[in-house]
């Protein structure tokens, strides 16, 4: 009988382990039967699934309220995963403008697989209705969106997506399970770049899908495909910053109000966006789907041109110039120069986003040490 080198006496190590390994060695060809036709649960490839990986994806279905979860090697793996395991040629797909950018480059491939892409701005969801058609197949959406953190109301888009047969798909990234259960409010399928406050530390990339057991097996299939199953040390760093992520969600977003709230009244600024503030137009829908705060990241235009936003952004000593968000460090960046350069003239500014528009990720630091540093950095523009 061979010892399991994992659990030599039957105890159990505190982490999940690491496993590197590739392939496995098959037991009997009798074990090999079992796996294929999914009678058993066993390991035999990387592509196909990984243990620590899979650990990691049981943790975050807890986390969604979801029956499983598929991870994969980046956020937008997890968008396109979603949208080549469900969408066919001669389907219509609705996305809201206010999305993170790199999915407009993906379009522009759905596009060219003779899908047809509708794009439609966040802070009208009444549009949907005139947009969709017998062939729309899926609706995506942020809420809070990036970067103008608009709310949308995910109960009235999934209603709407079913009353034309289409699916739902949520990108929670921003807001976060800790925050707010797309799934319970009638979303399909709720992805994660889980690059953000799932990993939280700007150490790894990876995306997640939290789902049903059906759709699960169907982006499994797309998954094992295509390739994109995460590297097992990865999913260890994710499993790890997941064990403080509560603590981290409940930090940021207390953080995030603070800094609204510091903001809001300060000549310096304007078009603040978070919708923690009674005074946003998406706080109602907000507060009706989302719980314990209202997330981390907030978006604010500084002074009148965007050389006084990168003034204010060169003056920041504890903030960073950085992409990305949900991390321990708060971080900043100006999107029309990063997260939507790939965008079209009239995609970047057409909906809201100027020049100088910022946004802002609140990290887990000390409250007042942000507070001073955006009162001094906007002290000089
Ligand atoms: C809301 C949102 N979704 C998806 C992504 C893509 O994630 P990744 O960078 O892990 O591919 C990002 C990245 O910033 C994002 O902000």
């Amino acid at each position: 009988m061979k010892q399991d080198p994992l659990t030599p006496y039957g105890n159990k190590p505190m982490v999940t382990p690491i496993v590197n390994a590739v392939n496995y060695e098959y037991e009997s060809f009798e074990v090999l039967r079992q796996i294929t036709d999914g009678e058993i649960d066993g390991y035999t490839y990387h592509r196909d699934d990984n243990p620590t990986v899979r650990a990691v994806e049981k943790s975050i279905a807890a986390l969604e309220g979801a029956e499983d979860c598929i991870v994969c090697t980046s956020g937008m793996a997890a968008c396109t995963l979603a949208y080549f395991t469900y969408l066919n040629a001669g389907d219509s797909i609705v996305i809201f403008h206010d999305v993170y950018g790199a999915n407009y480059k993906v379009s522009l491939i759905l596009e060219r697989m003779g899908i047809e892409v509708i794009w439609l701005d966040a802070s009208k969801p009444h549009k949907v209705k005139d947009a969709i058609k017998p062939n729309t197949a899926m609706i995506f959406m942020e809420t809070p969106s990036n970067p103008l953190c608009k709310t949308v109301d995910i109960a009235e888009m999934a209603a709407l997506a079913k009353s034309c047969g289409a699916m739902l798909v949520v990108d929670n990234t921003f807001a976060t399970p800790f925050h707010q259960q797309p799934l319970s409010l009638g979303a399909d399928l709720v992805i994660h770049s889980a690059t953000k406050a799932l990993g939280g530390h700007n150490d790894l990339m990876a995306g997640a899908i939290a789902c049903n057991k059906e759709d699960y097996e169907k982006l499994w299939f797309t998954r094992q495909a295509i390739g994109t199953t995460l590297d097992a040390y990865s999913a260890s760093l994710l499993e790890r910053g997941l064990k403080t992520f509560e603590m981290r969600a409940e930090r940021m977003s207390v953080n995030a109000m603070a800094m609204a709230e510091y903001l809001k009244p300060h000549s310096g600024i304007s078009n603040l966006r978070y919708p923690g503030l009674k005074s946003d137009p998406g706080h109602e829908a907000a507060s009706r789907q989302m719980r314990n705060g209202f997330g981390g990241v907030l978006a604010f235009d500084v002074g009148d041109n965007q050389e006084q936003a990168k003034q204010f952004i060169g003056n920041l000593n504890t903030i960073y110039h950085a992409v990305s968000l949900g991390a321990t460090e708060s971080l900043i960046c100006i999107p029309y120069l990063t997260t939507m350069l790939y965008l079209p003239e009239e995609l970047r500014t057409g909906f809201g986003v100027n020049l100088n528009t910022v946004r802002l990720s609140a990290g887990i630091e000390n409250t007042d040490v942000l507070i001073k540093d955006i009162d001094q950095a906007l002290a000089t523009i």
